[in-house]
């Protein structure tokens, strides 16, 4: 399929991700038709972004008016709105219909296959995207991963190579695991961020001062890992085996939050598990680690 021969596209939920995919794919030269969801204004607003050739429509109207519909409202609205679609037999047959969720399979759109006849995937890109202009900005260069059916897939990489993301394939039973380790890389990143923030408020340090204390080492910290894979990026206290300075941030953390001490622990067992297999420390050293965090558990004397 070359670009001249892409399927037009309709995007129902003109949302974060909906208005910038139809952003950069107008931008991409790619046809993208009709805009619905949301209120009237919103469809609308997202419609003049995206461009001329973009009219804003009834969600019914749009999926039968795109040869690619991309239906990005929230997750849990998007089987149901699917759902209602096909029983409307609102798609045309041969139509793709894709979602960008990370959790989700295509199959949460398999009403659009079974009752219209039509090609089921799913997109997502790995970015996080608080706004329409972050996501024009990030999206480019995000990976996306991929996964439906056959062709649906193939419309979908060529997709996100017009818009200058990479695509990836993922398998449809793997989603649910993918998506955690989404949340795990992004989400608890910054929940990380603030505890370490709040116990460096314990030490005294104001906490705007030390979140720009902390961002050289937070960048460095990812480009090492990027650079040399996390076994050997690991430094600090754990990896160097020494149990006395471990011991010693248990002791200023018995008089801390108990959610900080259940974070330090278990982040802390999962460094030790981590220093083990980069073979920096031994088992005795490991064992002795652990039994600590064990011990500091709340509830445990
Ligand atoms: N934002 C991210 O960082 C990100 C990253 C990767 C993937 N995604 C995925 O992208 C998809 C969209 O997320 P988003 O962040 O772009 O969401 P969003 O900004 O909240 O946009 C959702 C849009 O869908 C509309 N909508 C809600 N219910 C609808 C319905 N029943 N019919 C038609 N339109 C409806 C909303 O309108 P109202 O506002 O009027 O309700 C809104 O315009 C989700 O599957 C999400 O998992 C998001």
């Amino acid at each position: 399929m070359s670009m001249d021969q892409f399927p037009n596209i309709a995007i129902i939920g003109p949302g974060k991700v909906g208005t910038a995919i139809g952003i950069l794919a107008d931008r991409a030269g790619l046809s993208v038709l009709a805009v619905a969801g949301g209120s009237d204004a919103a469809a609308d607003a997202a419609a003049t972004a995206i461009g001329e050739c973009a009219s804003a429509c009834s969600v019914t109207d749009a999926a039968g008016a795109g040869e690619l519909v991309l239906i990005t409202v929230p997750d849990d609205r998007i089987a149901d709105l699917c759902e209602q679609l096909a029983r409307r037999q609102a798609f045309a047959p041969g139509t793709i219909v894709a979602h960008c969720s990370g959790a989700l399979s295509s199959e949460a759109l398999a009403p659009a296959r079974d009752e219209c006849c039509c090609l089921i995937g799913s997109m997502h890109p790995l970015q996080t995207f608080p706004t329409v202009e972050a996501a024009v900005q990030r999206l480019p260069g995000a990976w996306c991963f991929c996964e439906g059916d056959e062709m649906a897939v193939a419309c979908l990489e060529k997709l996100a190579e017009a818009i200058g993301a990479r695509s990836a394939r993922i398998a449809k039973a793997g989603k649910p695991a993918y998506h955690a380790a989404a949340v795990v890389a992004c989400n608890y990143l910054v929940a990380l961020m603030d505890a370490a923030a709040r116990l460096a408020q314990q030490a005294g340090l104001d906490r705007q001062t030390w979140l720009a204390a902390v961002e050289p080492i937070i960048r460095a910290t990812v480009d090492n890992v990027s650079a040399i894979g996390p076994e050997k990026a690991l430094t600090g206290p754990i990896a160097r085996g020494d149990i006395q300075t471990v011991r010693r941030h248990l002791d200023t953390l018995a008089g801390a939050d108990e959610g900080l001490r259940r974070l330090y622990a278990a982040c802390g067992q999962q460094t030790v598990d981590l220093a083990l297999r980069a073979g920096k420390i031994s088992a005795e050293v490991a064992a002795e680690l652990t039994a600590m965090f064990r011990r500091s558990e709340p509830g445990r004397p």
